[in-house]
């Protein structure tokens, strides 16, 4: 299988944060940095990808990452092609690669793509030209590598300093490729401790997740957190009898007001969207002062642009 990074270590292609080196991934946050500018302010651009062209291949619904990987190309300076997957030929029976093969003979530098299959986006870095890169834009419930970074370095803004912190992720577990990415990010960079809270049916299998602790009860797993992050239930990952009544998920499982109350203070409040209000977070905590949910989004688009700029240095010098 191809390696996210060459022989010299450099990113080539971004699948995953698992095995993400802890400098690689540090220097990615403060290339992300540099891409910040506050709001109000021009957003940050610049040319390193001009005459470079980036495709988005989604086939699966986006708001957030398509359109942040849109603008981060469009900032970097490189022409964008957002296929429509549900208007193409693979709607015809032609296979992915000939759809890749077909677009990569037209040029393509980036392929971004979101697919509900395990494997994908490695699958066409096997099979892809060496000058091409991959970048997953979310994979089953495996990978999500770039809205891992962004929550960690969204992380690092308000909370330098990961060995202090205690971070709970809440809600469906089991299905959430979120969840996978910013546990692979924490381990990394060494959180203090990372509590999954999620009721027993939406609970992850223990062994992937060793070295974080696992709950089932909201009220314990927010309790003196530094962090809290929210998780929607993945119900298109599940059979209909399978999924959980919103009124009951909430009441029993909701971030509400006062179960924000028993976490620190200063605790921040996260979550990826797509989010359902007054399901797995009340509305007055997403709207409130200590949610940085859009402050999320506005790093994801930093980090997507510090990504395309890091694989294609590595692949153009
Ligand atoms: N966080 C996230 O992946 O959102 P979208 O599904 O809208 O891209």
């Amino acid at each position: 299988m191809a390696s996210q990074i060459d022989a010299r270590g450099r990113l080539r292609h971004l699948i995953s944060l698992e095995e993400m080196p802890r400098t690689q991934l540090v220097g990615l946050l403060d290339r992300s940095e540099q891409f910040l500018t506050a709001m109000g302010q021009y957003p940050a651009s610049n040319q390193a990808l001009a005459g470079r062209t980036v495709a988005n291949l989604f086939f699966e619904p986006s708001t957030r990452t398509r359109a942040s990987f849109e603008l981060a190309a469009r900032r970097l300076g490189a022409e964008v092609l957002s296929l429509d997957v549900s208007m193409s030929s693979r709607a015809k029976g032609e296979s992915l690669l000939d759809t890749i093969y077909t677009l990569q003979a037209m040029q393509i530098d980036v392929f971004v793509v979101r697919d509900a299959q395990s494997g994908v986006p490695a699958f066409i870095c096997d099979h892809v030209a060496p000058h091409v890169a991959v970048l997953n834009a979310g994979e089953s419930h495996l990978n999500h590598p770039t809205q891992g970074l962004l929550d960690v370095l969204t992380i690092r803004l308000h909370k330098p300093g990961f060995e202090q912190l205690v971070v709970a992720i809440a809600g469906d577990i089991q299905h959430s490729r979120v969840a996978r990415s910013a546990h692979h990010a924490l381990m990394t960079l060494g959180v203090g401790e990372l509590r999954l809270v999620a009721p027993p049916a939406l609970a992850p299998d223990p062994a992937e997740f060793a070295s974080a602790i696992l709950l089932d009860n909201i009220e314990e797993g927010v309790a003196g957190a530094d962090v809290v992050m929210c998780l929607r239930i993945q119900r298109e990952r599940m059979e209909v009898s399978r999924n959980p009544d919103p009124a009951d998920f909430y009441r029993e499982f909701g971030l509400t007001p006062e179960r924000l109350a028993l976490a620190k203070p200063d605790a921040i409040v996260m979550h990826p969207g797509p989010m359902n209000r007054n399901v797995e977070i009340a509305g007055s905590v997403a709207d409130g002062p200590q949610s940085v949910i859009e402050e999320q989004v506005t790093n994801g688009v930093a980090v997507r642009m510090a990504v395309m700029q890091a694989v294609m240095e590595t692949i153009h010098g």
